[in-house]
C-alpha cells in the first residue's frame, strides 16, 4: 500500500497581506510535500485562511465591506500567491466554507458530551490584537504588554464556555515524556514542557464580544472562540467529523507535521492535542515550530520600511528566480531556534556561491566535458562506479532521513556535498587533461560517467529545494521524472549512450544597486 503524508501550514489571518513569513512557512512545507512525493508517498498538503473573529470584523467595518467579502478579498490574495510561487499545496481551507463550519460544531457538540466544557465567568489579562489571555505569571513577564504588538494588555472579563484544559495536564505530560520529539525543535518542545509545570488554565472556547464566527451550538448568543475554531481546520479538511475507511481523505490523519511559527506553538502543541484527547482522536505525530525573519538586522516593520512584503519578493524573483528565493528561504531561513535575517547582500552571495557556482558549475562541467569528449554520449557502463555508488546511496540515504525528520537545510547539504566531491575529484583526476591522450580514453569515460551520475543523484535530491531547474535537468538528460523513486535514486539510471547536452543552469547576476 501507499505510503501516506501529511503535513499543515498554520491557515492565514485574512487581515493581513501575504508577506515573507506565510511565504516561508508554507514554501517549507511545499518542499517536505514534494520529497514525500517523488518518494512516492501519496501526500496531503494543506494550507488556508482563517477568517473569523473581532480583527476581521473590524478591518472590514474599517473598509466599509461586510466581513466575508473582506475575507474573500483577502482569501482569494492568498490563493493568488500560491499559485505565483508554484506551490502545490492539495486543498485550501477558508474557515467560513461550510464543510468547516458544519463540523466544528459537530465537534463541540461532542466535546459538549465528552464533558469537557463547562460555562463559567472568567477575567483576566487579554492581549488584543492575539486574541489571546495570558495567565498572571506571563502577564508580568511581559511587563502587561502584548509581546507581539507591544501594545498594552487589557483587564477583561466574560462569561463563557470554558475547555477544562486543565483536566489534561498529567495526560499531557506523559505524551512529551513519551514522545520527546513532538516538537521540534527541542528548545521549543523544553519551552512548552517548563510552561506546562506552572500549571494549565481552562481555556475560554466561546465569546460574546463580537457576532463574526461560528455560533455556539445550543447557546446561539456565544461564538466560537476563533482559535478553536481554527485549530480544528487540520481534521476538517479531511472531513473527519467521519474517521470511518468511508472517508477517503481519513487515511490522512493523524499529520506527519503541523508546521508553524514559534508565536503559536501553545496553541498547538497544547491546546489542540488536548482537544484531541477529549474527543478521543490521535494527535498529530510532529509539530515542527520555527523562529522568525527579521530584516536587515531589525525587526521587520512597516514605518522602517524594511518589511519583505510581496511586491519586494517579487522583485527578488524577478531578478534571481523561483529556485534562488526558494533556496534562501530553505536553507538560510530560521528554521531552527534562532531568528534569521534577510539581507539582500546575503541573499545574493548565497545564489552565486550555492546556485552559480557549485550546482550549475558542477552540472555544465560535467555535461560539457561529456558532449566536448564523447559527442554528447553517456560515455560509460558505470556499473563499477568505484566509490560512488556507495556515497550516492549514503546521500539519499541521509536525505530521507532528513526529511523524514524535518531536517531539510541538512537535506540540501547532503546534495550539496556530493556536488562538492565531484568537483573536488574532477580537480584531482583533470579528466580534460587525460582527454588530450587517446590512450586515457577508456579511463576519461569512466570518471566522467561516475561524474554525470552522481550530478544526477545528487540533482534528484535537490528537487524539492529547485524544482524548476532541476526538473529542466532530468528532461535534457531525457529521463522521465515520473519513473518510481527506487529507480530513479539508484546508481546506474542513467544508461550508457544516453544523449547528454550542456545544460547552465543558473547564469550569474549582478548584485543589485541599492
Ligand atoms: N491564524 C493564525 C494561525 C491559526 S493556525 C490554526 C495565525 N495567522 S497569521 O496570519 O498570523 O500567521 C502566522 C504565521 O505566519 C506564523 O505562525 C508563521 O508561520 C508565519 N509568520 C508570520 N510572520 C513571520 C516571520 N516574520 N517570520 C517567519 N514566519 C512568520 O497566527
Amino acid at each position: 500500500m501507499t505510503r501516506t503524508a501529511c503535513i499543515t501550514t498554520p491557515i492565514y489571518y485574512v487581515n493581513d497581506r501575504p508577506h515573507i513569513g506565510h511565504i516561508f512557512t508554507t514554501t517549507l512545507c511545499d518542499a517536505w510535500a514534494r520529497a514525500m512525493r517523488i518518494q512516492n508517498c501519496d501526500v496531503f498538503f494543506l494550507t488556508g485562511t482563517d477568517e473569523h473573529g473581532v480583527k476581521v470584523e473590524k478591518s472590514a467595518a474599517e473598509h466599509n465591506v461586510t466581513p466575508q467579502a473582506w475575507a474573500d478579498t483577502n482569501a482569494a490574495e492568498f490563493q493568488r500567491v500560491l499559485s505565483l510561487f508554484q506551490l502545490t499545496n492539495t486543498d485550501f481551507i477558508r474557515t467560513t466554507q461550510p464543510r468547516h463550519e458544519r463540523q466544528v460544531q459537530a465537534f463541540i457538540e461532542r466535546l459538549q458530551k465528552s464533558g469537557a466544557l463547562y460555562k463559567g465567568s472568567f477575567e483576566g489579562w487579554y492581549d488584543e490584537g492575539q486574541e489571546e489571555y495570558l495567565t498572571e505569571t506571563r502577564a508580568k513577564e511581559c511587563e502587561y504588554k502584548s509581546s507581539i504588538s507591544g501594545k498594552p494588555l487589557v483587564r477583561a472579563k466574560e462569561e463563557n464556555w470554558y475547555f477544562k484544559l486543565s483536566a489534561f495536564s498529567e495526560r499531557l505530560k506523559a505524551h512529551f515524556e513519551s514522545q520527546p520529539n513532538f516538537v521540534q525543535p527541542s528548545a521549543r518542545m523544553n519551552e512548552v514542557i517548563g510552561r506546562l509545570r506552572e500549571g494549565l488554565q481552562d481555556v475560554p472556547m466561546t465569546r460574546t464580544n463580537f457576532t463574526w464566527g461560528i455560533p455556539m451550538p445550543g447557546d446561539p448568543g456565544h461564538v466560537i472562540y476563533v482559535w478553536i475554531d481554527a485549530l480544528f481546520n487540520y481534521i476538517t479538511a479531511l472531513d473527519y467529523t467521519d474517521a470511518s475507511e468511508k472517508n477517503p481523505r481519513a487515511r490522512y490523519w493523524p499529520a506527519d507535521w503541523h508546521v508553524i511559527g514559534k508565536e503559536i506553538l501553545w496553541f498547538h502543541a497544547v491546546i489542540w492535542p488536548a482537544m484531541l484527547m477529549a474527543l478521543e482522536l490521535p494527535l498529530p505525530k510532529n509539530i515542527h515550530a520555527h523562529s522568525f525573519w527579521i530584516s536587515e538586522g531589525k525587526k521587520m516593520s512597516k514605518s522602517l520600511g524594511n518589511f519583505i512584503d510581496l511586491p519586494t519578493i517579487e522583485t527578488y524573483i524577478a531578478r534571481y528566480g523561483l529556485d534562488a528565493w526558494r533556496w534562501f528561504m530553505l536553507t538560510r531561513g530560521p528554521i531552527d531556534a534562532t531568528d534569521a535575517d534577510f539581507r539582500a547582500v546575503a541573499f545574493h552571495e548565497t545564489y552565486t556561491s550555492d546556485l552559480v557556482n557549485t550546482v550549475g558549475n558542477c552540472s555544465s562541467r560535467v555535461t560539457a566535458m561529456i558532449v566536448k569528449t564523447f559527442n554528447g554520449e553517456m560515455p560509460a557502463d558505470i556499473e563499477n562506479g568505484g566509490t560512488w555508488p556507495a556515497r550516492c546511496q549514503q546521500a539519499v540515504t541521509d536525505w530521507q532521513k532528513h526529511f523524514a525528520q524535518f531536517q531539510l537545510t541538512d537535506a540540501a547539504e547532503d546534495a550539496m556535498k556530493l556536488l562538492r566531491d565531484v568537483d573536488l575529484f574532477i580537480n584531482q583526476t583533470e579528466p580534460f587533461k587525460l582527454a588530450k591522450d587517446p590512450a586515457q580514453r577508456e579511463r576519461v569515460a569512466s570518471i566522467l560517467g561516475q561524474c554525470l551520475e552522481s550530478v544526477r543523484i545528487a540533482l534528484l535530491l535537490l528537487e524539492p529545494f529547485l524544482p524548476q531547474k532541476m526538473s529542466e535537468f532530468s528532461t535534457l538528460l531525457g529521463m522521465p521524472s515520473d519513473a518510481p523513486w527506487n529507480v530513479r535514486s539508484q546508481w546506474g539510471y542513467l544508461k550508457p549512450g544516453s544523449t547528454i547536452t550542456k545544460v547552465a543552469l543558473y547564469p550569474r547576476v549582478e548584485i543589485a544597486k541599492p
